[in-house]
């Protein structure tokens, strides 16, 4: 709530102006039936001449209408300030969220999951933004209804307390009850809502594996459990809720009678006029009204409550991964150095993916990384950018410690092609540029020259302008890497890492790209993950790793020589190759 209010701040006069103008509003409705009951009273009952009646009745008809308009004015002014102020709350509020999710490191966006953080920017905003509209209002008319409508009607006659002392305590236990009930199933309906959130997210950005595997049948029907617990816990919430209104439109109209019979003895008794009654009546009915608002109100206060919850998890989480204290430090050669390093993912109870590893790369040595699938060679590159921290020894870039260095100069001079390669829609050139914002054409061209991309590129009906569509499905695998490794390259940075980025590329344009890198990028540290024997040969040094250790260290003839393992993967590639050729 008090982060709600924080956001409050910089339109508190707008969000002031939206009660002040519902005060304009409630007035004018309190007035109306006193105005009423002296039409009936003088107007109609009264006992001056039939012509003077008549007078007085078109003259109160006017002033009715006059405030009325009044108060009409002051209702839109304050929905339209009420709207303004929730409005620009969100906005604000989806901003810093946003903004707060791009800084959350891999773990912690990990443990929101992607469905859950999209309901939280869209969804639980949206509650927050209503639940600030409502109040900024509502608070106000109720409160206003409820006191002005007490007192206007103990004005009138004070026997009518009798009614409220008896209907008003009935009233607020039912809303109690109905209210204690449903305030928890709330936060429960979003957290269904982010399970379908998340079903559609998978299976969008999946889809076309899911069509591969023929699995729709399997993910609808996810799809649909997900949905239907969604709808049984709302169901639940609405089944509470329905039962709500017509309990308190019982109690309502219990009252209304009994101000009748109560109001109907005393203009028997001659103690009080008709038209009296009849502005009772209105007012026990804004009255009772009011507190059915007040259940209506906590409803989406309850609502906005967990909404708020989820989102202020959300704004409060530290990234685990900051900035460094060494604001001087600058990576300026590229050595990088593993000393004793171990490592284990968060949540997986200290089962250790790295352990034991010591490597120095020297600046502008292209070193190879080899091992079978899983046994943690993105791991261990993941280290060096601080995608994940290493739990045991340090990774040190010239001599620094990586968590010393401040996160913007150690990723600058970094460039990573993920395992994974990620485009987003726009034009080839655009995602290129994702390297240097500030990159000229003729750099573009030069990075994706090196890249080994250039010709592709030139190949497409409109070169460096042609549009990529979503995620890059509009490329092939072998385009799509080295458009990332040309992205990397733009960068300039002083350490390259490739995590398998070769692997769609036939051999002789992975050894032209070896070549290009050689000769275009020389002072450049190179790490190179990949499977395959032929793509490592050319490197300086090659690490070979199995279960989480660094097994062999050396260049391909030394490991021909010393190591089991190499010799093994060597010969069975090879044979490979060779049954391949024969065949
Ligand atoms: N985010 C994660 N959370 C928990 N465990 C993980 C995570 N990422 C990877 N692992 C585990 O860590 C181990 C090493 O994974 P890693 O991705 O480093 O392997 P790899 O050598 O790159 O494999 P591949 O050649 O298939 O890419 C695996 O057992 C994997 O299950
Ligand atoms: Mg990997």
């Amino acid at each position: 709530m008090r982060k709600v209010i924080k956001y409050l701040k910089p339109y508190w006069l707008i969000a002031l102006l939206c009660p002040l103008a519902m005060i304009l509003e409630v007035s004018m409705d309190l007035i109306q039936p006193q105005l009423m009951s002296d039409i009936v009273n003088f107007g109609i009952l009264g006992t001056a001449p039939a012509d003077e009646n008549l007078r007085y009745v078109i003259q109160t008809g006017i002033y009715m209408l006059i405030f009325s308009l009044i108060g009409c004015a002051g209702g839109i002014l304050s929905a339209a300030f009420g709207t303004i102020t929730a409005q620009k709350l969100g906005n604000d509020m989806r901003k810093d969220t946003f903004e707060k999710v791009m800084h959350l490191s891999f773990q912690q966006t990990d443990k929101f999951t992607t469905g859950s953080l999209v309901t939280r920017l869209t969804n639980d905003i949206t509650m927050i933004q209503q639940f600030v509209a409502m109040s900024l209002r509502m608070f106000v008319r109720t409160g206003m209804q409820f006191i002005g409508g007490i007192a206007c009607l103990l004005f009138l006659n004070v026997n009518f307390g009798l009614v409220l002392v008896i209907s008003l305590p009935i009233q607020l236990i039912v809303v109690t009850l109905i209210m204690k009930r449903a305030a928890p199933l709330f936060g429960i309906v979003q957290d269904k809502l982010d399970k379908v959130n998340s079903v559609v997210q998978e299976n969008v950005t999946g889809a076309r594996v899911v069509k591969a595997f023929t699995r729709e049948e399997y993910e609808i029907n996810r799809f649909d459990d997900a949905n239907t617990a969604l709808m049984e816990t709302n169901m639940k919430v609405q089944k509470l809720l329905a039962i709500l209104n017509p309990l308190l439109m019982v109690v309502m109209n219990a009252s209304v009678m009994a101000i009748i019979l109560i109001g109907g003895l005393q203009v028997e008794a001659k103690s009080m006029e008709v038209g009296s009654v009849m502005a009772a009546v209105t007012y026990i009915t804004q009255i009772l009204m009011s507190v059915m608002m007040v259940g209506m109100m906590f409803q989406q206060v309850s609502r906005a409550m967990a909404s708020a919850k989820r989102v202020k998890e959300v704004l409060d989480t530290d990234p685990v991964i900051s900035d460094g204290s060494s604001a001087q430090a600058e990576i300026t050669q590229g050595r990088v150095e593993f000393k004793n390093v171990g490592f284990y993912y968060p949540g997986t109870a200290g089962k250790p993916v790295l352990k034991d590893i010591d490597l120095t790369v020297e600046p502008g040595q292209m070193i190879a990384v080899l091992g079978s699938t899983g046994c943690g060679k993105t791991s261990l590159v993941n280290l060096i950018p601080r995608f994940y921290d290493c739990t045991q020894g340090e990774v040190l870039i010239d001599g620094v410690n990586v968590k010393d260095y401040e996160l913007d100069v150690l990723r600058s001079k970094i460039g990573v092609v993920l395992q994974k390669s990620e485009l987003f829609s726009g034009t080839v050139a655009e995602n290129i540029r994702w390297g240097d914002n500030e990159a000229s054409d003729e750099e573009v061209k030069n990075a994706a020259t090196i890249a080994q991309a250039d010709t592709f590129i030139q190949g497409f009906n409109e070169g460096y302008d042609t549009m990529i569509s979503e995620k890059g499905a509009s490329l092939s695998g072998g385009q799509k890497q080295r458009m990332s490794i040309a992205r990397a390259i733009l960068k300039k940075p002083k350490i390259l890492i490739f995590d398998d980025s070769t692997s769609a590329l036939d051999l002789s344009t992975e050894s032209k790209l070896h070549e290009a890198l050689r000769s275009s990028l020389s002072g450049v540290t190179v790490i190179m993950i990949a499977q395959r024997i032929a793509s490592v040969m050319r490197a300086d040094r090659i690490a070979v790793i199995d279960k989480g250790t660094i097994c062999a260290f050396g260049t391909h003839s030394e490991l021909m020589q010393s190591s089991e393992i190499y010799r093994d993967i060597y010969y069975s590639q090879m044979k490979n190759e060779g049954g391949e050729q024969n065949g």
